[in-house]
């Protein structure tokens, strides 16, 4: 039906799934439990290339498409959300930006050992005080007199994989009087003096990948890891964040797909009144519907890949269409999600079953990489062209 979907798509999402079913199941509920970092099998999935799906290959990548890495990620998520965060931070919020905006020895120095899955990435935009409204962020780059370094100051939240992450793409303000114009960003080394880590987050889901403050105190970082112009960082972050959305959506899309599969077979089993539950109507009305959500997400996420292909070719964008699919499949993650457990009832509220895990990871694909509300803005300024 879908002939953009070739055998090397279903190969990726095969392989994906072999390991999320083999590797990841096994240890998914202990990592939950204690937030312990998932070190081992995030460097596994950097070697079989999940960590750089759409990196070409001398960059160190696996050379796929945009639409191979969201199958691939709906995998993973399937059976591990917190997996795929790490996955899809890696893939399109750290090596998306470096391709499209780096220089050429940027990328060989740092995409190569990221892609591959050796070393870890982030990406970092909010603040304490600058979340949404990411063009108002207090922390500072001044570049020295001798034009060799900038000095960087200040504090950044919410970066995910900061604890463990060996490259950070950060962005802060170089000349604050021209507000979002006045955004540059940079390549970060995190074992260099002046960058230390704040707290980690506790978090309600994903709690297996890490999540930190990072604080900057006069780190000096060189002219030659400034990524793209002076001023041109809010671009830079926001043209990211477009490929960033389709990574979300698809983590989605897999909570959605897990929760959904787990109801089915659920109604067939589970008898009240003398039947199975699947033969009352309340459940069938249940089982249908979150099974249009979930297809109608898959689709929204097609139109996504396909349309990011076309901007790639073209230079345009496709920030609706990649808006899009992140508020419908991250909205049906969470209504799925909680009707999963209504069907399970008090077995979906146990911590015998991963339910009340996907349903706690499905919170998350509302909030992080621009909330729902922020989606809504996005669509409708498309849609109008009104600010
Ligand atoms: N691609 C390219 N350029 C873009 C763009 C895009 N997607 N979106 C905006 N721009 C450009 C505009 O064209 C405009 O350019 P000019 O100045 O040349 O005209 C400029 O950027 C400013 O655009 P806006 O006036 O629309 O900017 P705004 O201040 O009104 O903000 C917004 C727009 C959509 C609200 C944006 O700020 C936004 O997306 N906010 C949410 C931020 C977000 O997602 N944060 C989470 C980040 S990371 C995270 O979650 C943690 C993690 O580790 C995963």
């Amino acid at each position: 039906m879908f002939d953009f979907i070739t055998e090397e798509h279903k190969m990726i999402q095969q392989a994906a799934r072999d390991f999320a079913r083999n590797e990841i199941a096994p240890i998914a509920e202990h990592h939950d439990q204690t937030g312990e970092f998932p070190i081992d099998t995030v460097r596994k999935m950097g070697q079989l290339g999940f960590m750089g799906i759409e990196v070409p290959e001398e960059y160190g990548g696996a050379g796929m498409d945009t639409l191979a890495y969201s199958m691939a990620l709906t995998e993973i998520c399937k059976v591990d959300a917190s997996h795929g965060t790490v996955m899809s931070v890696n893939n399109s919020l750290y090596c998306h930006g470096l391709l499209k905006f780096g220089t050429e020895a940027q990328k060989q120095t740092y995409v190569v050992p990221i892609a591959s899955g050796e070393k870890i990435g982030a990406y970092s935009l909010t603040e304490p005080m600058s979340g949404s409204d990411a063009g108002t962020m207090a922390s500072r780059a001044v570049l020295n007199e001798a034009g060799t370094h900038y000095v960087i100051n200040g504090r950044k939240s919410w970066v995910t994989s900061a604890p463990y992450a060996n490259y950070i793409v950060l962005f802060t303000m170089t000349q604050p009087e021209l507000q979002h114009k006045g955004v540059t960003a940079f390549i970060i080394e995190t074992d260099k003096p002046g960058f230390s880590r704040g707290k980690t987050e506790p978090k309600l889901g994903i709690r297996a990948s890490a999540t930190s403050e990072i604080i900057f105190d006069n780190y000096e970082c060189p002219v030659e890891n400034r990524l793209g112009k002076e001023g041109e960082g809010f671009k830079i972050a926001m043209t990211v964040l477009d490929a960033g959305r389709i990574g979300i959506a698809s983590q989605a899309l897999g909570l959605a797909e897990a929760a959904l599969e787990a109801s089915i077979v659920y109604a067939k089993e589970r008898e009240a009144f003398g039947q199975k539950i699947g033969q009352f109507q309340m459940i069938q009305q249940k089982l249908a519907d979150m099974k249009c959500k979930v297809d109608a997400s898959r689709l929204l996420i097609y139109q996504a890949c396909l349309a990011k292909k076309q901007a790639l070719a073209t230079n345009g964008r496709y920030s609706m269409e990649a808006s899009m699919a992140k508020l419908f499949a991250s909205e049906s993650a969470m209504w799925v999600t909680t009707q999963a457990i209504q069907i399970h009832g008090g077995m979906g509220y146990s911590k015998e079953m991963p339910l009340e895990r996907y349903f706690r990871d499905a919170k998350i694909t509302e909030i992080y990489e621009g909330t729902s509300e922020i989606q809504r803005m996005v669509i409708a300024r498309s849609l109008t062209g009104l600010r």
